[in-house]
């Protein structure tokens, strides 16, 4: 059956071949739904229906439990195990990060076993788009394309050709005819989102946006953009230049932290199956390297940080830092000195987040003394050691927020000790489902003293013959 798209007031039941802001029948405003033909009547009626039969909860044949695999295993993961039916998807990222090879991927690989793939974009034309997809194999060339930014437009498209997932490239370009507001405007945005919303609660079809973020990492648009779809994902880049990593910030479906890495390659993306290996493997071994875990947003992120010290002909030595503030490292030192009886008052101090984040989270300070002690005292960490918990100007370390959330990132990794100040009444255990062993600390002094027992020295230049 051909499906037909109408409007019907909620209020009132009056239909519309378009929809309207206002309601010539009642005046409410923005009262319209998009509906099928074949459900309109039923909702003019007031929405009673024999065929509304109640469903126990736990019945997993209901609407929604059906889920399309996107092709590639650790996207189905990030998931929650696929694409929900029906479901919207939101993907945030920074331009040139992969957002559109990643789904173009995704599209292809479902075409390619022979399904019907619809891919939007308003952001690039249908040359730039079958460029890349030449580079992506086989599945690529089936996936059906239409370069437009009317989302009545998509939402008619879509419903004609009937996919098992839509990708709708970007939510920003996308526009609602009818409103004067620019493209990429709130309206606009929650206008195109709430139209592809309703066709794909209404169809099934899964439904895949590409979000723009702003310069503080947020996906640009209306608040309400986030909690109008079902799963958000961040695709960012990580460390280095060519790794990525995905992960789920919300998801309805599925938990959030499932992760998935990339590398980007003149073939598209490839997944990394083992990032914690990946990770630590790009990792120097050599003093001053310390693992920690910052949280940004809802996000456990592991990092790297590194230090340096070194001796210093200046009146005031020199403290520099990327990626870690200034006066919190000024704290550490002063504390070091004081209270680990480590003086590094006169010495010349780097700090550098490797990853490229900016840790602001004070969770991540036993990384930075972990990574300025191995410095000071030329010890090399067990790679397998990550470090936790906040410094107080006592000497003390103190508990962190998301602790379950970190050590599950860094169980993750393939990272088997986790030094952070104990939970009371949990000593040792609270590590154990996680597979880590948590070596509990409470203090900088401790934290010295296990740096000297397990780093393993190295000789410097000075020592070198
Ligand atoms: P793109 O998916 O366009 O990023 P976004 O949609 O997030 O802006 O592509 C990102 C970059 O990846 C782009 O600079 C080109 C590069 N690239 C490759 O290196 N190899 C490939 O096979 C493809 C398709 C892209
Ligand atoms: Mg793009």
């Amino acid at each position: 059956m051909a499906v037909v798209q109408r409007f019907v007031c909620r209020e009132c039941g009056r239909e519309s071949l378009r929809w309207e802001g206002r309601c010539p029948g009642c005046d409410a405003w923005n009262s319209f739904d998009e509906v099928e033909r074949g459900t309109s009547s039923r909702r003019a009626a007031g929405g009673r229906s024999a065929t509304a039969t109640p469903r126990p909860l736990g019945d997993r044949a209901g609407p929604g439990a059906a889920r399309l695999s996107v092709g590639a295993g650790d996207f189905d993961r990030v998931l929650g195990g696929g694409a929900v039916e029906g479901s919207v998807v939101l993907l945030g990222g920074a331009p040139g990060i992969g957002k559109s090879t990643l789904l173009l991927q995704a599209a292809a690989a479902i075409a390619g076993a022979g399904a019907a793939v619809l891919y939007v974009s308003g952001e690039e034309s249908e040359e730039q788009v079958r460029r890349r997809a030449a580079r992506l194999g086989e599945g690529a060339a089936r996936v059906l394309f239409l370069a437009e930014t009317s989302v009545d437009a998509i939402v008619e498209a879509a419903a004609r050709s009937s996919p098992v997932l839509l990708c709708v490239d970007s939510i920003q370009t996308t526009v609602r005819e009818g409103l004067d507001s620019a493209p990429g405007s709130v309206s606009q945005v929650r206008g195109a989102a709430d139209a592809l919303r309703s066709f794909a609660k209404r169809s099934g079809t899964p439904t895949f946006l590409v979000g723009h973020v702003t310069k503080g990492g947020g996906i640009a648009g209306p608040r309400t953009l986030e909690h109008l779809v079902d799963v958000v994902l961040h695709f960012e880049g990580l460390r280095g230049e060519d790794a990525r990593i995905l992960r789920a910030t919300k998801n309805r479906f599925g938990r959030v932290g499932e992760l998935a890495v990339y590398r980007m390659s003149d073939r598209g993306l490839v997944e990394v199956t083992d990032p914690g290996r990946t990770l630590l493997e790009e990792r120097a071994a050599g003093p001053g390297s310390a693992l920690t875990v910052t949280i940004e947003g809802a996000r456990a992120v592991p990092v790297e940080v590194q230090a340096l010290t070194t001796g210093s002909t200046q009146p005031s030595p020199r403290r520099m830092t990327t990626g870690y503030p200034a006066r919190r490292l000024a704290m550490l030192l002063a504390v070091l000195e004081r209270r680990g009886g480590i003086p590094l008052g006169r010495r010349e101090v780097f700090v550098n987040v490797v990853s490229g984040f900016r840790i602001t989270d004070p969770g991540a300070d036993a990384g930075v003394l972990a990574a300025l002690v191995s410095a000071e005292l030329d010890r090399v960490l067990p790679p397998t050691a990550a470090f936790l918990g906040e410094a107080g100007l006592s000497g003390e370390l103190r508990g962190i927020g998301e602790r379950e959330a970190r050590v599950r990132e860094l169980a993750r990794m393939g990272l088997t000790d986790v030094l952070i100040p104990a939970r009371r009444g949990t000593e040792n255990g609270d590590g154990a489902a996680a597979g880590v062993s948590i070596h509990p600390v409470s203090s900088v002094r401790q934290l010295i003293g296990w740096v000297r027992r397990h780093g393993t020295p190295v000789a410097t230049e000075e020592q070198l013959p």
